[in-house]
């Protein structure tokens, strides 16, 4: 993303010292084109029914542009949910997922009138049919299905194994045919799962199309008429050069291969495929040191700005700016919180650097700010959205001051 004109670090056609000057470091910044691009390509081949997971960037000008390019939107909360409506997601082209709806969430997504609600588990199917049912509607539901699939990813970001929280046991159609039968208000009317996040393996994704097919049709013999199979997100991204290479056509001729002679209509949830590679940090050098052996830079981003290392042992390449010194060294590059878990990289070879250098962290723009904290007091980063020679300050951080003022002094202290 990042591109070179007589040594000067670019982000499309802005410089981004030019950035810099305008914007305190550490700071996320996104590739306008990058996004519109992995958008576009991934319509092209999937298919129009692409439902962007928001909780991987969900900054409004990001949802906007999202908006723009005509496809919907993947929500797991009632704040999720506000915020695609006032980024302008048409309400039928929004899907509300998640493991622990709560009475509110479901009784606002139903007044939205939103496309579909996945249910995740059989006391939620009856809860929301009370509600319904109160409230004189009928409501169009999806079930997630759980397909009992390792995705083999990290296994903190695995969501399909029949003992993890998400979704109702696919063996257990039965009982949720049974109970739909029973629901006057609601009209069960499509199927979804994620199997988990980074899968890069052709054979999870079809072993997991294989099962959802079986299920549609298993729903549809006993007379439940499913319209939609969503078949969730997870597409991986390469963040080192180890990681297996992956492309989503590979997942489009499974997808003929399981579906061509079927009717359902198929839909993708995917989140970090079109966000994380158009995001970077950039963040500046505050000090250098050397303990016992070890050539640490401290850099002024920290697990506060991007937890993704410190929370799932995940790998992001970092990159020096300048590119001039001959010399390079092997350095592990660390942020400034009070854990030692605070640590971006080991072992990263960069020319030699010094205080007050710039650094780039690759490959940021999905679950980067959106899981980003004020821990030990500092304030969130900001977000710059690069446009061409155009750049806008999309998110300004709340001042530490504003940030001790909400908290709350009782009476008696
Ligand atoms: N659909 C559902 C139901 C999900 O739970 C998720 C992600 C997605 C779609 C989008 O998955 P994606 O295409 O972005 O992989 N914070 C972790 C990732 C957690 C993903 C949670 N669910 C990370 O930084 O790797």
């Amino acid at each position: 993303m990042l591109t070179y004109k007589n040594n000067n670090p670019y982000i499309e056609g802005t410089s981004l010292y030019d950035l810099v000057k305008v914007c305190e470091t550490p700071f996320y910044a996104y590739s306008q084109k990058k996004i519109v691009d992995q958008v576009n390509k991934t319509k092209q081949i999937l298919g129009k029914n692409i439902f962007y997971s928001i909780k991987s960037n969900s900054n409004q000008a990001i949802l906007k542009l999202m908006n723009s390019l005509d496809i919907g939107a993947d929500v797991v909360s009632i704040g999720e949910l506000k915020r695609a409506l006032e980024a302008g997601f048409d309400p039928n082209k929004i899907i509300f997922e998640g493991v622990g709806k709560s009475k509110q969430d479901l009784l606002y997504a139903m007044h939205k009138n939103i496309r579909l609600i996945n249910t995740e588990s059989l006391e939620e199917i009856k809860l929301l049919d009370s509600l319904a049912n109160d409230k004189n509607k009928i409501v169009d539901i999806g079930v997630r299905l759980n397909p009992d699939i390792d995705g083999e990813t990290l296994s903190k970001i695995s969501t399909g194994k029949k003992t993890d929280k998400f979704g109702i046991e696919i063996n257990n159609l039965d009982k949720i045919i049974e109970l739909v039968k029973s629901c006057k208000s609601l009209n069960l009317i499509g199927i979804s799962c994620h199997i988990g996040s980074q899968i890069s393996k052709i054979e999870a994704y079809k072993n997991t199309f294989n099962q959802m097919k079986k299920a549609a049709d298993k729903f549809m013999q006993s007379g439940i008429k499913i319209k939609h199979i969503d078949l969730g997100g997870g597409f991986h991204v390469k963040y080192k050069d180890s990681d297996p290479e992956f492309n989503i056509e590979m997942i489009k001729e499974e997808l003929d291969n399981c579906f061509a002679q079927t009717n359902y209509e198929l839909s993708f949830e995917p989140g970090r495929y079109l966000i994380a590679e158009a995001g970077v940090i950039v963040t500046s050098i505050i000090t250098i040191k050397n303990n016992g052996g070890v050539n640490y830079l401290i850099v002024d981003a920290g697990m506060n700005t991007l937890i993704r290392p410190a929370m799932y042992g995940a790998h992001h390449e970092i990159l020096a700016i300048n590119l001039k010194s001959e010399e390079s060294l092997e350095y592990s590059i660390a942020g400034p919180i009070c854990e030692s878990s605070d640590i971006f990289s080991k072992n990263v070879k960069l020319a030699k650097q010094e205080i007050g250098n710039l650094l780039v962290i690759k490959n940021t723009g999905a679950y980067g700010k959106v899981m980003s904290s004020n821990y030990n007091s500092r304030p969130l980063p900001s977000e710059i959205l690069v446009n061409k020679d155009n750049y806008a300050i999309i998110y300004s951080p709340e001042k530490i001051e504003e940030t001790i003022e909400a908290d709350v002094i009782p009476s008696w202290l």
